[in-house]
């Protein structure tokens, strides 16, 4: 077995007796048997993967795992946002009580957020309740959705609507599995990345600025540094508010904005990574006009989207058409909504985001119309 060749971070998620490691670096897949090895009551796991990355990575896995003696049975489920739905969790469950995954077994994710967020339901909920490892494949699953334990599937009623908290026992987020990932994705990732710099690190921003176009095309070590950093923000804020009454809704920062965007579709394949830095340019523009956020924060994230190909407007997602009532429209309904006041994450700069429960919907229409 060789080791991995640079230095694997550690980072811990501090949550009482739900604490939990995450590992970040290079050649962790490769040695996925290893860390697993540490942390199971029992060497008996099974996989959910998606079809595109069992064809990927699932064999380096699967090698690693029989190396160290943890007998694992894979279960594939189709790619995309479609497979976090009732039915495919009903096919899953019953796949896993066949394969009589019991408690002390566990149940790995080696995927995106779609297989982090369904298998993490799956965990919640088989025999009340399985353990649960995380090996998030996208850049996205890595600096978000596999840390800090929100787990679920869509309805027809909205995404997201059902589901549970359950923390995994242990995150490995493998920098070299990225370089699978089509360009588009990393990108889209790349947007969240960004938003943890806007909403808490002004330096971390800074280091974006000189090293996303590097990060963007590849290079393993800014993608180590990014996703470290990334994952001790988000995981600073869960620790804080691992349910969600106060401080971990700053992780929402231009996702009001965003969440109306992809509720309209735009341009083929909208990925919720392009809503978010478009909707992040517009919490901008609405803490200038309500709050104290300076004009030239705003435009030097621009020129960072500029530099780094992310959209910043309404019309680089092809919504121009959209009216902007339409848009406040669904920001009505989003779960933020209280007493009929829409809570947004404003900032008073970049790094220093803020909830506000007090934005009038005539502010967020002269937001909208303005960019159009
Ligand atoms: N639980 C949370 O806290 C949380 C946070 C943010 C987002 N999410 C959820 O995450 C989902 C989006 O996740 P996503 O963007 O990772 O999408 P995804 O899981 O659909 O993955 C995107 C695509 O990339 C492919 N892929 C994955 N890894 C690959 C690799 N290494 N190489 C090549 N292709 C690869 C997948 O097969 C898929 O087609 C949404 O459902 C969203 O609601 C959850
Ligand atoms: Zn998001």
């Amino acid at each position: 077995m060789t080791p991995p060749s640079t230095a694997v971070s550690r980072l811990s998620v501090d949550l009482g007796a739900r604490s939990y490691d995450i590992l970040i670096g290079q050649g962790l897949l490769q040695n996925a048997g290893a860390h697993l090895a540490e942390v199971l009551a029992r060497p008996r796991v099974a996989i959910v993967t998606d079809d595109i990355v069992a064809g990927l990575h699932l064999d380096t896995l699967t090698r690693s795992l029989a190396d160290h003696g943890i007998a694992a049975d894979p279960v594939i489920v189709p790619p995309g946002e479609g497979s976090k739905s009732m039915a495919e969790l009903e096919r899953l469950l019953d796949r896993l009580l066949d394969l009589k995954i019991e408690r002390k077994d566990a149940i790995v994710a080696l995927g995106g957020g779609v297989i982090g967020d369904l298998a993490g339901f799956a965990a919640a909920i088989l025999r009340r309740g399985v353990e649960f490892i995380q090996i998030p494949t996208t850049l996205l699953a890595q600096v978000d959705s596999s840390v800090g334990g929100k787990t679920g599937i869509n309805t027809r009623h909205g995404k997201n609507l059902i589901g549970a908290f359950h923390q995994p026992r242990l995150v490995l987020a493998d920098v070299d599995v990225l370089a699978t990932l089509p360009e588009r994705e990393l990108k889209a990732g790349y947007a969240e990345v960004v938003k943890y710099g806007l909403l808490g690190d002004f330096p971390f921003f800074e280091w974006l600025e000189s090293h996303g176009p590097t990060l963007l095309r590849g290079d393993r070590q800014s993608l180590q540094y990014a996703v470290l950093n990334s994952c001790r923000i988000k995981a600073d804020i869960v620790a804080r508010d691992e349910r969600e009454s106060d401080v971990r809704a700053l992780l929402n920062l231009g996702h009001t904005f965003a969440h109306a965007y992809e509720a309209e579709g735009g341009k083929a394949g909208l990925r919720h990574g392009e809503a978010v830095a478009a909707g992040m340019i517009q919490a901008m523009a609405l803490s200038q006009l309500v709050g104290d956020c300076p004009a030239q924060d705003t435009e030097r994230v621009k020129q960072h989207y500029q530099a780094t190909g992310l959209p910043a407007t309404r019309r680089q997602l092809d919504l121009a058409a959209v009216p902007s009532a339409r848009l406040l429209e669904h920001m009505r309904q989003d779960k933020k909504v209280s007493d009929g006041r829409i809570t947004f994450i404003l900032v008073h700069g970049i790094g220093n985001a803020y909830i506000s429960r007090d934005v009038t919907e005539d502010a967020v229409m002269a937001v909208l119309n303005a960019d159009n």
